[in-house]
C-alpha cells in the first residue's frame, strides 16, 4: 500500500476520511504503554508532528513490539481514527507493522531528548531525524523555493555562474585553489615556483568567493538575473556567522541605481519572512516554544518597518557618540564589525538598517564611485542578532575609473579583460547584491549559530560527514 505522509493525514483529515485505512511509513520517536497497548509515535519527516500508532501487543506478540524501538523505520497499516489522548486529533490502530530496519538501543545516539547543539553537531548524519533540525530542513526548503519564486514571479531569470575561476571577485584572496597537479611531485619553473601552466586550466583557479563578476555578464543582457549556488571562503573565521562553505544568491539588475537595489532588498527579504511565516508555520511555531520565545515577535517586527538608510559616515558618528566600549575601535575608515553593526540595529534603530557610501579602501573594487573619491555606492543590509545579512552595490560602469581602482588595489587587468568588456560595449548604471543563505536561515530559524541551519557545515577543520 502506498504511504500518505503525515502532514497530508493531518491537514487533509476530512478529505481522507475518518475510517479509511491508510499506511504510514517512518521512524520511531517513542514506544511506551503497558502490557496490552503500545503507543508509538511515528515520524515521517513531512511535519513536525508525530503521528501515533495504537498497537494491541496480544496482536503482535512481545518480540515484535520490542523491535519497535527509538530510531526504528517501521511501516504501518491501519485504520484512521479519532484519537481519545491528549496531544493529537487522529492516530492509526495498527493492522499490519513491518519492521523496516531496527535500531539498536545500545547504540543508537539519539534515545533522548535535550541533547545539546555541539553534541547534535557531532552527528550531523543523524541530527536531521531531530524535530528541532527537521524544523530547520523544512525551512531551508521553504526559503530556497520562496527566492526562486520570488524572482521568478519578477521577471528575473535564474543564472548558473561557475564554481571553478580565475578570478578573485571580493579581492580578499581568501580563496581555496582547485588543482589537478600531483600535490606530491609539483612541477616548478625556472625559478622554482609552481608552474601552472602544467596544471589543468593552465592557470591557478580557485573555488569562486562569489558568483557577482559573472552575473553581471548576465545581466548586462538579460536585464534582470540572479544566482543561487554554493560559495566558498578560506577565511579563518571561526564565529557563529561565517562558514567555508556556504549558498549565496545574487541578483543583478541592469538600469538600477543604488535606491533601487535598496528598495529589492527590502522588499525581497520581507518576501522570505512573510513566506515562511505563511507556510511554514508549524516548524516556526515549534522553534518558537522549545528555542526562542520571540521568533515569530520578531520576524512580524521586520515587515511591520521600514528599514533605516543611513550613511556609513552618520553610522560611525552615532557609535562615537554613543559611549559604549567596543572591542574594536570605531574610527572613520575602520571596517565595522557584528558589535557596531548590532549596536546600531538592536540598540540605537531598534530595527534593520541598510548602511551605505562606505569608505572606498575597505569595499571591493567594482563599487560605483562617489563624488567626494572617498566612498563608494556600497550598501549592507543589517539584521538584528545577525548583523550583515545583505551586501550589494551599485556598480562602477565607467570603465576609465573601474580601471583605476584595479591599479588602486593592484589587481590584474588582464585577469578581468572580460569582465572589462561589460564596460566597453553598451555599458549602463547597474546594481546588486547577495544574500548569505546561512544567514537568512540563522535570522528565520532564530538560531545562535550559523553551524546548526546547514545540513553539513564546513567550518575550519571540519570537514566530516
Ligand atoms: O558581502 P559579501 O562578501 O558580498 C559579495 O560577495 C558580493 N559579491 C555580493 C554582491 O554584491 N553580489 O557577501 C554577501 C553576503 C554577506 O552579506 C553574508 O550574508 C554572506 O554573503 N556571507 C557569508 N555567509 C556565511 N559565511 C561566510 N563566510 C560569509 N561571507 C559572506
Ligand atoms: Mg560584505
Amino acid at each position: 500500500m502506498k504511504e500518505t505522509r503525515i502532514v497530508k493525514i493531518l491537514k487533509e483529515t476530512a478529505t481522507i476520511g475518518i475510517g479509511t485505512v491508510i499506511n504510514v511509513k517512518g521512524w520511531v520517536r517513542t514506544r511506551r504503554g503497558n502490557n496490552t497497548v503500545a503507543f508509538v509515535a511515528v515520524n515521517d519527516g513531512s511535519t513536525v508532528f508525530n503521528i501515533q500508532v495504537v498497537v494491541d501487543i496480544d496482536k503482535f506478540g512481545e518480540d515484535k513490539i520490542k523491535q519497535i524501538t527509538t530510531g526504528a523505520s517501521i511501516s504501518v497499516t491501519g485504520k484512521l481514527v479519532e484519537s481519545t489522548g491528549k496531544g493529537q486529533s487522529v492516530e492509526i490502530l495498527a493492522d499490519e507493522i513491518e519492521i523496516l530496519g531496527l535500531a539498536d538501543t545500545e547504540t543508537f545516539p539519539l534515545q533522548k531528548k535535550g541533547h545539546s547543539m555541539e553534541f547534535l553537531r557531532s552527528i550531523a548524519h543523524l541530527r536531521p531525524r531531530t524535530n528541532y533540525f527537521g524544523c530547520v530542513l523544512r525551512l531551508r526548503h521553504a526559503m530556497a523555493f520562496a527566492i526562486h519564486k520570488y524572482f521568478n514571479d519578477r521577471g528575473f531569470f535564474y543564472l548558473h555562474t561557475p564554481i571553478i575561476t580565475s578570478a578573485d571577485a571580493e579581492g580578499a584572496g581568501e580563496m581555496f585553489r582547485v588543482t589537478a597537479l600531483n600535490m606530491e611531485n609539483l612541477p616548478l619553473d625556472e625559478n622554482g615556483k609552481v608552474d601552472y601552466t602544467e596544471d589543468f586550466f593552465g592557470k591557478p583557479t580557485n573555488l569562486t568567493v562569489s558568483g557577482q563578476l559573472n552575473g553581471e555578464m548576465g545581466a548586462m543582457a538579460l536585464g534582470k538575473i540572479y544566482t543561487f549556488g554554493p560559495t566558498f571562503r578560506a577565511e579563518n573565521s571561526n564565529t557563529p556567522r561565517h562558514l567555508a562553505e556556504f549558498w549565496m544568491i545574487e541578483p543583478e539588475m541592469a538600469f538600477y541605481d543604488l535606491q533601487d537595489n535598496m528598495d529589492t532588498a527590502e522588499e525581497f527579504i520581507k518576501y522570505c519572512i512573510s513566506y515562511a511565516l505563511e507556510n511554514n508555520f508549524d516548524d516556526l511555531q515549534y522553534l518558537n516554544d522549545f528555542f526562542d520565545k520571540e521568533l515569530i515577535d520578531r520576524l512580524r517586527s521586520i515587515l511591520a518597518v521600514d528599514f533605516i538608510r543611513l550613511s556609513y559616515t552618520e553610522a560611525i558618528e552615532i557609535l562615537i557618540n554613543s559611549g559604549r566600549k567596543f572591542e574594536f575601535k570605531v574610527s572613520w575608515g575602520a571596517d565595522l564589525q557584528a558589535e557596531h553593526e548590532r549596536y546600531l540595529v538592536e540598540q540605537h534603530f531598534k530595527q534593520p538598517v541598510i548602511l551605505i557610501d562606505y569608505p572606498k579602501d575597505i569595499k571591493a573594487f567594482y563599487m560605483k564611485q562617489n563624488d567626494d573619491g572617498k566612498t563608494v555606492r556600497a550598501m549592507d543590509v543589517l539584521f538584528p542578532k545577525i548583523g550583515e545579512i545583505i551586501g550589494g552595490s551599485q556598480r562602477e560602469e565607467d570603465l576609465e575609473k573601474l580601471l583605476a581602482a584595479i591599479d588602486e588595489r593592484n589587481m590584474s587587468k588582464e585577469e578581468l579583460r572580460y569582465y572589462l568588456d561589460t564596460r566597453r560595449y553598451g555599458t549602463a548604471v547597474h546594481s546588486g547584491f547577495g544574500l548569505g543563505f546561512g544567514r537568512l536561515l540563522l535570522f528565520v530559524t532564530g538560531m545562535g549559530n550559523i553551524r546548526d541551519v546547514v545540513p553539513f557545515p564546513r567550518t575550519p577543520q571540519n570537514a566530516d560527514f
